[in-house]
């Protein structure tokens, strides 16, 4: 190989875009994507393994172009796990080599996942838990986040107090029912039957068949919800809260109708994956506390598929791109 060639081999790189809104049918497999270049307070990824979420195809759909319009082509994905390849200016505590897992969606200034290479802002990323593989530290970053976000810091979940988490065994869910089982709350979960004895496992104390079971006339009194899930779940969850509790959450923002019939807080979450919130993961994964399910990977190349999976298929936890 001659130097420009060379160079060129070095500057490239594949990664799963689209250059319109639409279907799977968009998401196109470009083995010419210019490498990102590294500015100040970033840094430069090989990606060993991405996370697919549902905000992925929303935004290939274009459902989030009130948050952000997209300048395409447009590398899709966020969560990652991979090893620095270049650290800029302005970023302490991480060097080229570390293994650093974290979301660098287009959302957030990164240059999107969903490729061999990604640029990720420095207040997004974390080391990677030491005791798993990248293929599980990808599945976590937003929805291990979320979770933590909501339990922890939203709803302060402690001994004893009652949770009802819906969509039990998604990707979010399969972690909140693990960190409220961790803080020795009592958990229920809705989820279809078919998950009823993953849920279990994961350690819900209760299990609702959201398609058969009325939720809203079996639990009463519950301190929290955690809703995952929207629509008239989400209406519905205020009559299982007692007077003073709360619900949060990811797809509503709050009604202060409903707050006020019922006498209870709530609030629409929108997640903030901080290397914080990525370190005290991390943590509770090494010490075993909470595990990483991983339904089904698929190679890059599949990427439009991951997606279609993700959206359709009703995987257990979460779906992840193998990249590395
Ligand atoms: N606001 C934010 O910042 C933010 C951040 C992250 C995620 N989100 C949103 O949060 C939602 C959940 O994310 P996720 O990653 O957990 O998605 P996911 O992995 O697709 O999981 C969703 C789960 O909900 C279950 N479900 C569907 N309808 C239900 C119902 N009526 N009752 C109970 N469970 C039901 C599904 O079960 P089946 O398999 O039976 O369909 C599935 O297990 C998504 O809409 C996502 O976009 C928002």
């Amino acid at each position: 190989m001659n130097p420009p060639e060379a160079m060129k081999a070095i500057q490239i790189m594949k990664a799963a875009q689209i250059n319109k809104y639409g279907g799977s049918e968009v998401v196109e497999i470009n083995g010419n994507a210019p490498k990102p270049a590294v500015s100040s307070g970033q840094l430069l990824i090989e990606v060993h393994a991405a996370g697919v979420n549902p905000v992925d195809w929303k935004i290939r759909e274009g459902y989030m172009q009130q948050m952000m319009l997209l300048k395409f082509p447009a590398t899709l994905g966020g969560d990652f796990s991979g090893v620095i390849t270049e650290v800029g200016a302005g970023v302490p505590g991480f060097k080229k080599g570390d293994e650093i897992y974290g979301f660098a969606s287009s959302l957030r200034g990164g240059s999107g996942a969903f490729a061999e290479f990604v640029l990720a802002g420095a207040e997004f990323i974390a080391h990677k838990p030491g005791k798993i593989s990248h293929v599980e530290a990808a599945a976590l970053p937003l929805a291990g986040v979320s979770a933590w976000q909501a339990l922890v810091d939203h709803i302060a979940l402690s001994s004893g107090k009652k949770i009802l988490i819906h969509g039990g065994a998604g990707g979010i869910g399969t972690m909140a029912i693990q960190i409220a089982r961790h803080l020795a709350a009592y958990v229920a979960a809705t989820a279809g039957a078919e998950d009823r004895q993953y849920v279990k496992e994961l350690g819900a104390d209760e299990v609702i068949d959201y398609k058969k079971e009325p939720f809203e006339d079996l639990l009463r009194d519950y301190d929290a919800v955690f809703d995952t899930v929207g629509g008239e779940t989400y209406i519905k969850s205020f009559k299982v809260l007692k007077k003073g509790g709360i619900i949060v959450s990811m797809l509503e923002q709050p009604r202060p109708e409903l707050m006020k019939q019922y006498g209870v807080n709530a609030i629409g979450q929108f997640t903030q994956v901080t290397g914080e919130r990525l370190s005290k993961l991390a943590e509770l994964i090494d010490k075993r506390v909470i595990k990483v399910h991983v339904d089904k990977t698929f190679p890059l190349e599949h990427a439009g598929e991951a997606l279609t999976y993700l959206q359709k298929g009703h995987p257990r936890g979460k779906v992840v791109l193998k990249i590395k």
